[in-house]
């Protein structure tokens, strides 16, 4: 199935010199919507996945869809400030910018197996301080799911060298 198709690229966005890929001319066309989750879900469906973790707050519209349709529970994952009760928190940077995110202490029972969703994979930044979060919380990170890669950006060398990786999308 070409997803490509349905993502809209957008040069000089949010800033000169970034080619910003458009995720919402996909989420808008229910049918791919639906192809592209269930895609993903069979490319998890060999792991044995309790929770699933999402960044906000693209990784919400891929992570909670997939954590639906696995039958598992959904944990967010996000920027600081936002959620209501006790949190631990981690910094880092993003391909443009410095952020901070935030997970709940009780998001994750410890030993629990936690599969990463995302839209993008860009420098792995989100990425690889969401697995800090998690393993801070005694999770387990079993993969992340992802429906585009940035290659050129390499965002693999920042996670764990045997990590499952799976992406709908490269480019
Ligand atoms: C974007 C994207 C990923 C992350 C990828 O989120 O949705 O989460 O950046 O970049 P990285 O691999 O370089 O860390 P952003 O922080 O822009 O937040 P948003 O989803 O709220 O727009």
């Amino acid at each position: 199935m070409d997803f490509k198709e349905y993502i809209r690229v957008i040069p000089d966005f949010p800033q000169p010199g970034i080619s910003f890929k458009d995720i919402t001319t996909l989420l808008k066309d229910g049918e791919m919507y639906r192809n592209a989750i269930n895609e993903l879900k069979q490319m998890v469906a060999d792991l044995k996945i309790d929770v699933i973790a999402g960044p906000e707050a693209r990784g919400f519209v891929v992570g909670a869809p997939l954590a639906y349709a696995l039958g598992v529970g959904f944990a967010p994952i996000r920027k600081s400030g936002k959620l209501p009760g006790a949190t631990i928190e981690a910094g880092y940077d993003l391909e443009y910018g410095k952020d901070t995110l935030a997970m709940h202490t009780d998001a994750i029972e410890k030993g629990q197996n936690v599969l990463i969703a995302d839209d993008l994979l860009a420098t792995g930044g989100t990425i690889a301080t969401s697995i800090n979060l998690i393993e801070q919380l005694g999770g387990n990170v079993v993969g992340a799911a992802f429906l585009i890669e940035l290659n050129d950006l390499n965002g693999r060398a920042k996670l764990p060298e045997n990590m499952n990786v799976f992406t709908l999308m490269n480019y």
